[in-house]
């Protein structure tokens, strides 16, 4: 028999295959856009499906007004900030979502509470009482809630950092991992105290707890780290979810949940390996890394160049590798940089890019840029592929990249991104590298590399720089 319960039911099922489709395909470049439209067709079976659910239950007219008034509500902002964000600030924004994610698990999970714990006596708690059922639903609440609010808080701290509202540097409280862990603790016992005596201070405590904690985890770490950060607060965002799914018994929350908290979670550890960090260390709030903020070392004077010397220089060389970063997206450079490729090309030059894997704010960045700017996808090669190769390197043009080029990673065991893999660019006969001002990255860190004798500061906005270059080629 058909019924709207069971032709939800097989709706889910079809829903659940289109995001498994969905994530199949924003695997590869090439099947992205078609990933894209899976999971949009995923979220509109999901969406009729819910609302006819509820509509056939029979829900208020007040009910219904709200749902339709969120919906236009939420999708018109939806709308406009999807339209308006600009490729950098993609990662702040992603950060943000996670927080709503955060805080509807937290208000799914006290809504439970307020229809079944707060009145035992009541005809919800008796029904799961008689079916055995009640703790574990106030197990539901307590961990739904637990984990939305680490979730809400964390990632508002991501937000702030991404979009440099607050320092990216790490926050080193005394003890921070006593604290951390303390913080597990107390919230394991206070789980089986509301399981086994639900009240509402434990609620209220749990809840303040995991704020807190969610706050302490993401300002511990420090801005290098931010992109597992930003990955490991989606993989949250979806235990989340899965965990509203079980208190709101709907199938498909707990299977979207799960998908994107592994999803999540495994691409953190790839992040993690890329990256040569510690998976453990950073979903632990940075576990293990007691390094402080690197000290004011005086690294002694730099050198600048103009940008007739840089053409020049690049006039005569016979290999050139270009290292983009996060400055070449925020001065929009690549077409100019892209230019200046085909003329020094043209000139038999040659010409290769190096992309660092955390290059610039998302992952893919650098190679969006300079696809946009048709630039030939067989000079763009990734770090392992060129670092062997700066030895052999007249010049290297480094152009808005810091952190990623910074040869503390590898030198300065003391670092705050000691270990990270860097772009060699050192090792090249010639450095140029293309900023506005000897600001440090990212990750809040001095460059060494600024004050090397093969280096040679050009100032200015990149693209500024670049046309003045393409200009006096
Ligand atoms: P950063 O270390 O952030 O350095 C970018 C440099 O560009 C800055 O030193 C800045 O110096 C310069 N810059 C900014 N605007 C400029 C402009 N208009 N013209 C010229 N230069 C400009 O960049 P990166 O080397 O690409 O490293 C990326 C960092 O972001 C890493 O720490 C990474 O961990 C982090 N991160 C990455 C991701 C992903 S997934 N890619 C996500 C979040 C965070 P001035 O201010 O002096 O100009």
């Amino acid at each position: 028999m058909f019924t709207l319960e069971t032709t939800a039911t097989a709706a889910y099922v079809v829903a659940a295959l289109l995001f498994i489709l969905a994530l199949a395909g924003l695997s590869r470049h090439e099947t992205s856009r078609s990933g894209n439209s899976f999971g949009i067709a995923g979220m509109a079976v999901a969406l009729v499906a819910t609302i006819a659910l509820a509509l056939g239950r029979h829900i208020e007219p007040l009910g219904i007004g709200l749902l339709v008034g969120a919906m236009a509500i939420g999708a018109a902002i939806g709308l406009w900030r999807a339209r308006v964000v600009e490729m950098t600030g993609m990662p702040e924004l992603i950060a943000l979502l996670h927080s709503f994610v955060g805080l509807a698990a937290v208000l799914v999970g006290w809504n439970g509470y307020l229809h079944v714990e707060r009145d035992l006596a009541g005809p919800e708690a008796a029904v799961l009482d008689g079916q055995h059922l009640l703790g574990i639903h106030s197990a539901e609440v307590f961990i739904g809630v637990f984990i939305g609010a680490v979730t809400f808080t964390g990632s508002i701290v991501a937000n702030l950092k991404l979009s440099a509202r607050i320092k990216s540097t790490p926050l080193m409280l005394p003890g921070k991992n006593a604290l951390n862990i303390g913080a597990l603790v107390l919230f394991l016992v206070l789980t089986v105290w509301f399981v086994i005596t639900p009240q509402l201070w434990l609620l209220v405590a749990v809840t303040v707890l995991a704020l807190l904690l969610g706050w302490h985890l993401v300002a511990s770490i420090g801005g290098g780290d931010m992109p597992v950060v930003v990955s490991m607060l989606n993989s949250y965002s979806g235990w989340a979810a899965a965990a509203s799914g079980f208190l709101l018994s709907n199938d498909l929350l707990i299977v979207t949940g799960a998908l994107v908290g592994s999803s999540g979670a495994y691409l953190s550890y790839i992040m993690c390996k890329a990256m040569n960090r510690s998976f453990i260390s950073v979903i632990a709030g940075g576990f293990g890394i007691e390094a402080g903020p690197a000290e004011d070392k005086d690294y002694g004077e730099h050198r600048e160049i103009t940008a007739d010397g840089a053409a020049e220089l690049l006039n005569s060389a016979s290999s050139v590798i270009i290292t983009p970063g996060y400055g070449m997206a925020v001065a929009q450079a690549q077409y100019g940089v892209a230019d200046l490729t085909r003329k020094l090309r043209d000139r038999g030059v040659n010409v290769r890019f190096g992309i660092h894997p955390v290059a610039g704010r998302l992952p893919g960045h650098m190679n969006v840029l300079l696809a946009e700017a048709k630039v030939p996808y067989d000079i763009v090669l990734e770090m392992d592929e060129i670092n062997d190769d700066f030895d052999d390197t007249s010049v290297v043009l480094v152009i808005g990249a810091n952190d990623t080029v910074n040869p503390a990673a590898s030198e300065d065991p003391g670092s705050p991104i000691a270990g990270m893999p860097v772009l060699t660019v050192w090792n090249a006969d010639n450095v140029i590298v293309f900023k506005r001002s000897m600001a440090s990255g990212y990750a809040g860190v001095q460059n060494p590399l600024f004050f090397r004798d093969n280096t040679q500061m050009l100032f200015g906005d990149a693209k500024d720089r670049v046309d003045a270059i393409n200009a006096a080629l």
